[in-house]
């Protein structure tokens, strides 16, 4: 006879299983299982649940949020990348976005005019208008690539399918935020958790009839490309697609200075309740378009733009231990374990301690009572503590100085700062197993080798079960092991190979982010990839005695500093991470590091700048000389084409250098005669 308790075991774990399925395809967008599959799961679930009708008190697989995955869509490029936006938290936070802006402009405390609007908490989605027809309709996907969504767009009241206007660009593509309204959410069965998912359950459903039943609504708030401007700024540019039809946020307005920002955010904060629809903060944008198309873009947001969150959430809950987290660098990052509580419409059961001398100074304990706040994406964090419920017997804790690996750890001397790091790391490399785990899942992420169907959860699976221990493993699983474990069926092994198979060819840039190098971040993998060119060329870094010479190579690299090179000598000179290395780059056909050769008046220029310029930042020259196709160096050698020299003080010494080099060098008259041509 089988125990009841192991049935009601059994049926949590079914339920398990499907809940994570559901926020794989839901909350992640990255379904793990066919829908043949998922099918097969929920059945299962199901009849087990009828056969044992008790079950269904405890939790029905009917009642769970998210239903059935759906059929891809089919993908498209996006014209221009749908960016992100950078978050405030703070007035601090916004005096800091507006400094930077005045100094990429180089303007001296000139007063910039914001345009402020409500972020709606929905699903961004772009359409695109084609001499006046609604021709194409993507969500954001990755912001490269979108899914074509177009029917359920659609069904949106409201949305126009055609522009009937003379003043209509030949092509423009309107930028929008999909949502439900607060009112209109509760009246729908309880599918979702909140407003934000059904709207994305809905846009995502196979059948645009069972959309049109939703009552989506949106709001415009951008535009992605446009063959023509006739706009000079994003308020003249919304009151005109106002009156082509499209519903824009009345509650947006200009604002001019700090005390303005603060006011809109304090009286929005207010209304934010009585609104239809959930707000998690206001955008600010730099009003003229002229100066955004200046202010240009970072690689994920625009720097004319950030969002305003609204006052973090916050929460009171009691720590019941606290735990080790090591990171893929070797961090030990302490994390409170705390009682379940909801911080704005989440559980949440971990908070970040963040590190040791964070502990010591707050003086947090096991036991203690505490205030946890989650502002915006990032992970919750133990604010105070409320001594008052302390226990007499409560102890102090001691920060541990060995790894979970069992190895000391030590806190760094950084040479920038002439202080201790505050964090304290595990050596080990590959040699500690935590560290380990973690830096496979930094490899298969989706910046790296972006294996679909390989995720955190997966690696973890794999590498407790001994499936996995080094990169290469995972070109060389044992399947019929996997075949056996719950969750796995033909269907998703047989997807698991192709995305494996698919991530063998990489590009020599992602070879390196992916190896995980600390301090080498994408960009810095770019960098170093355009430097070799060739896996060839790289693999000389492996002899230690080149690092040398390459190392001083390297550093004329924008970007690349001692902290980068140095970083890069301790990891090629442990014998653990080559041979590591070496057996990836077997299991791997790495690709020429193709330079983003972008045409332009400065098309595969070397360049370096001195001195500051009367117009521009550094920042500003540096990110024209790239758009027009240059590459900017750290430092003056033989390889530079131009020494540009601004007017106010440059430094002498570069001058003498590339005088004695024979550079050509351009003082900032002609710079500007040149970018004017
Ligand atoms: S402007 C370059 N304006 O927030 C990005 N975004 O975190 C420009 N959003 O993907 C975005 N309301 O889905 C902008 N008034 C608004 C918005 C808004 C909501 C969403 C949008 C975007 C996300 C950025």
């Amino acid at each position: 006879m089988v125990l009841k308790k192991e049935i009601i075991f059994k049926h949590k774990k079914n339920l398990e299983t499907l809940k994570k399925l559901n926020k794989d395809y839901y909350t992640d967008d990255n379904p793990k299982v066919s829908d043949a599959e998922y099918d097969k799961i929920k059945l299962n679930a199901l009849e087990f649940e009828i056969k044992y009708p008790y079950l269904k008190k405890i939790e029905s697989v009917n009642d769970l949020v998210g239903s059935k995955p759906t059929n891809k869509f089919k993908k498209f490029q996006h014209l221009s990348p749908m960016l992100s936006l950078s978050n405030a938290f703070n007035i601090i936070d916004m005096k800091d976005f507006q400094k930077k802006i005045n100094n990429f402009l180089n303007y001296k405390n000139k007063e910039i005019e914001f345009f402020c609007e409500p972020k709606i908490d929905g699903i961004s989605a772009t359409l695109i208008y084609e001499n006046g027809e609604l021709i194409r309709g993507l969500s954001r996907g990755d912001g490269t690539t979108g899914e074509d969504i177009l029917e359920n767009l659609k069904t949106i009241k409201g949305l126009p399918k055609k522009i009937s206007s003379s003043d209509v660009p030949d092509l423009i593509e309107i930028r929008c935020e999909i949502f439900i309204g607060k009112k209109d959410f509760k009246k729908l069965s309880d599918k979702f958790a909140n407003p934000r998912n059904a709207a994305g359950g809905s846009l995502r459903q196979k059948d645009p009839s069972i959309t049109a039943k939703v009552p989506l609504r949106y709001y415009a708030y951008g535009f992605g490309k446009v063959s023509s401007m006739k706009f000079k700024t994003q308020k003249e540019f919304l009151e005109l697609i106002n009156k082509w039809n499209f519903k824009t946020n009345s509650l947006s307005e200009t604002v001019k200075n700090l005390e303005q920002i603060e006011k809109k955010h304090k009286s929005m904060e207010q209304a934010r309740s009585s609104l239809d629809y959930d707000i998690d903060g206001l955008v600010y944008k730099v009003n003229d378009l002229i100066l955004q198309n200046r202010l240009g873009n970072t690689s994920n947001s625009p720097r004319w733009a950030i969002a305003y969150k609204f006052s973090a959430e916050k929460a009171v809950t009691k720590i019941q231990d606290i735990v080790i987290q090591v990171g893929r660098t070797g961090a030990n990052t302490p994390v409170a374990k705390v009682d379940p509580v909801t911080v704005g419409g989440v559980v949440v059961s971990n908070a970040t301690l963040h590190n040791e001398d964070e502990i010591k100074r707050k003086d947090i304990r096991v036991g203690d009572t505490v205030i946890i706040q989650r502002a915006g994406d990032v992970i919750p964090q133990v604010i105070s503590v409320d001594l008052s419920k302390r226990k007499k017997n409560s102890k102090s804790y001691i920060f541990p100085t060995k790894c979970l690996c069992g190895n000391e750890t030590r806190k760094e001397f950084s040479k920038s700062t002439q202080k201790l790091d505050a964090v304290r790391r595990c050596f080990q490399g590959y040699g500690c197993n935590f560290t380990a785990k973690e830096k496979l899942k930094h490899f298969v992420s989706k910046e790296a080798l972006n294996i679909d169907g390989l995720g955190k959860k997966v690696i973890e699976q794999f590498w407790n079960l001994k499936l996995i221990r080094e990169p290469s493993d995972i070109f060389n699983l044992n399947y019929n092991k996997i075949k056996n474990l719950e969750g796995w069926g033909n269907l998703s092994i047989n997807n698991l190979k192709k995305a494996i198979k698919k991530s063998r060819k990489i590009s020599l840039d992602k070879f390196i982010f992916s190896i995980g190098i600390r301090h080498i971040g994408q960009e810095n993998a770019k960098t170093i990839a355009g430097f070799f060119g060739s896996i060839s060329k790289f693999k000389k870094i492996f002899d230690l005695e080149e690092i040398k010479k390459i190392n001083k190579n390297l550093l004329e690299l924008d970007g690349i500093g001692e902290t980068q090179t140095n970083s890069i000598k301790t990891f090629f000179s442990n014998t653990i991470n080559l041979k590591i290395t070496n057996a990836l780059i077997k299991e791997l056909e790495i690709e020429n590091f193709m330079p983003n050769t972008r045409s332009g008046i400065f098309s595969n220029k070397k360049i370096m700048f001195t001195g500051g310029f009367k117009n521009m930042s550094r920042s500003e020259a540096k990110a024209i000389a790239e758009k027009n196709g240059g590459k900017v160096l750290g430092s003056v050698s033989k390889k530079l084409d131009y020494l540009v020299v601004g007017d106010s003080k440059p430094t002498a010494k570069k001058i003498n250098q590339a005088k004695e080099l024979n550079i050509k060098i351009v003082f900032e008259k002609e710079w500007n005669k040149i970018l004017n041509s």
